[in-house]
């Protein structure tokens, strides 16, 4: 059988992730995963906490702890959180491991070996103070071009003049704030991806037109034709796996290097005999979820790693990057105070399901979109609760009441299976094509479907003539028996992306277990000993106003 390998951009650590980066990456490839699973195919999805980079090296300098310590504590926490959120990872490891110290240091030995890793020189920015080369966004200063007095060593954010960290005017340092900065010579290792273009270009053409969201392919096309470049993958700090090159010891490698190489590393450390059947195999699969500032790592340069090193690792073929969520109709940040994390939404509203639902529904697909508290609020009180649980619950409540006169063997109309055969479809459709905030709408519009059909054959008036009337008994349990199967197929597509909320109404049926494909086909049995519940509750008051204030 086919493998398939999922993947979601590795969560950088030194922040909690922001809902934002959760509905471009973790949340979809979740999402993926699940359907892949219903479908009862041989995936693994794959995830983990990117662990090395700048930031939280200055993180922990600036508190005064260990970086591994404080690495190892974030990424705990980050775990435990999208376990909170019902990730349903194969594996959620991180890129410090030393299976991934291993498989990087195999990948630069061949890269190398091969003629592809380039030596280069370079005068960068150290503060004496910290004793710390400082990366683009730790040194400061006034912008040459436009006098703005906060320009970074990359960039002047205020006439977005592109600059680099001698360009300067007064420059400090953003760690301690002196300005006891001075430039120093240093060698780096980049790698030659003007050489690996031809081969990253077939690469690209083999998969790109058919297998890449919009936004990728354009990326990438821009970056063939200026022309590939060296990229540097050392670093002058400490934090990171240090490099295995005579020379060069005292140096790590970018965090970008080792973290798309994660993506084996963490399924080694998953099952150290089974990573091979999926990375080394021609039959396998690999889909990768993103969001759109991750593009270039993962057309250009991880693939181009791969090739270089002719190792044999399968390339990822499905590249699936989303635009960006904004918060109320801004930028999610952190240091702004704009937007917010994952463990913030927890805390107004404790059950992942709404969150999930919500955000699926906010996802920028195609273009960039915004989460707003109206359309958390209409997500949440009328379209799951009002449209799916309202529809469930209904239906349990008018079987469960009359169950003497509900006969669960009476066919339904043709019509309306044949519906809801043709909605299965679409679903399938629009996963296949990876549209799964279509796929859900689906689901919705499936819910209408039950919906509109109460309201039209009204069947409690059905159940109240039942008594007296045989006909009225018979044409109850046609319709109930339609109904039932509509909240039957409702909460087994909708597991994918609400999978708790999926599990508590299949109970209903009598299934403990995630639900499968195949379960569809078959004829659904109300469990009579459960008394109806509410499926979801609206948002309260209180939730809304706490989601307001935090905006
Ligand atoms: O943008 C981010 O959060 C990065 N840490 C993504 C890394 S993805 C991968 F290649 F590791
Ligand atoms: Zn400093």
């Amino acid at each position: 059988m086919e493998k398939t390998i999922v993947t979601s951009a590795l969560p950088y650590i030194n922040a909690t992730p922001h809902l934002g980066n959760f509905v471009g990456s973790v949340l979809p490839a979740d999402i993926y995963a699940n359907y892949l699973r219903m479908k009862g195919e041989d995936v693994i999805f794959i995830c983990g906490s990117d662990m090395h980079g700048t930031p939280i090296e200055v993180r922990a300098i600036k508190e005064k702890v260990n970086t591994e310590e404080l690495a190892e504590s974030l990424h705990k926490k980050a775990k435990e959180l999208f376990q909170k959120f019902n990730c349903n990872f194969t594996y959620y490891g991180d890129t410090n491991s030393d299976q991934n110290m291993e498989i990087t240091y195999q990948i630069f030995d061949a890269l190398d070996k091969n003629g592809y890793i380039k030596e280069v020189q370079k005068e960068l920015p150290y503060c004496n103070s910290d004793g710390i080369f400082l990366a683009d966004r730790f040194i400061e200063g006034k912008c040459p071009v436009c006098g703005y007095e906060a320009a970074r060593g990359d960039q002047c954010d205020k006439c977005s003049s592109l600059l680099e960290p001698k360009m300067l005017i007064e420059p400090h340092c953003t760690i301690c704030g002196k300005k006891e900065i001075v430039f120093k010579k240093t060698t780096n290792l980049a790698l030659d991806l003007k050489k690996l273009q031809p081969q990253i270009e077939a690469f690209f053409e083999k998969n790109a037109k058919a297998n890449w969201s919009k936004n990728a392919v354009n990326e990438a096309q821009k970056y063939f034709n200026e022309g590939l470049k060296y990229r540097d993958i050392s670093r002058n700090t400490k934090w990171g796996f240090s490099i295995p090159k005579k020379g060069f010891e005292d140096q790590v490698f970018y965090v970008w290097f080792d973290a798309p190489i994660g993506y084996i590393g963490i399924t080694k450390e998953w099952d150290d005999l089974k990573w091979k059947e999926y990375w080394l195999s021609p039959d396998t699969r690999i889909i990768q979820f993103m969001g759109k500032d991750n593009i270039v790592f993962h057309t250009i340069i991880f693939p181009g790693m791969l090739i270089g090193s002719g190792l044999g690792y399968t390339l990822p073929k499905t590249i699936k990057s989303y635009e960006f969520l904004n918060w109320e109709g801004k930028k999610f940040s952190k240091s702004r105070h704009i937007g917010m994390d994952m463990e913030e939404a927890l805390n107004i509203v404790q059950d992942p399901d709404y969150w999930r639902f919500a955000l699926v529904l906010s996802a920028p697909e195609n273009s960039d979109t915004d989460f707003t508290e109206t359309g958390f609020v209409e997500a949440v009180n009328k379209i799951m609760n009002g449209k799916i649980g309202n529809l469930c619950q209904r239906v349990f409540t008018l079987i469960n009441a009359n169950k003497r006169m509900f006969d669960a063997k009476a066919t339904p109309d043709p019509e309306i299976s044949s519906r809801l055969d043709a909605l299965v479809n679409e679903y399938t459709s629009y996963f296949d094509k990876l549209e799964l905030r279509e796929a859900l709408r689906v689901v919705i519009e499936m819910s209408d479907l039950g919906n509109s059909l109460m309201s039209e054959k009204e069947p409690w008036l059905l159940a109240k003539a039942a008594n007296y009337d045989n006909k009225a008994a018979a044409e109850f349990s046609v319709i109930m028996n339609a109904l039932l199967k509509v909240a039957y197929t409702v909460s087994i597509l909708m597991y994918p992306f609400i999978p708790n909320s999926s599990l508590r109404i299949l109970k209903y049926f009598g299934i403990n277990r995630a639900p499968v494909f195949a379960d569809i086909s078959s004829r659904p049995e109300l469990d009579p000993t459960l008394e109806p519940k509410p499926i979801f509750e609206k948002l309260t008051d209180a939730q809304i106003s706490k989601f307001r204030n935090f905006s």
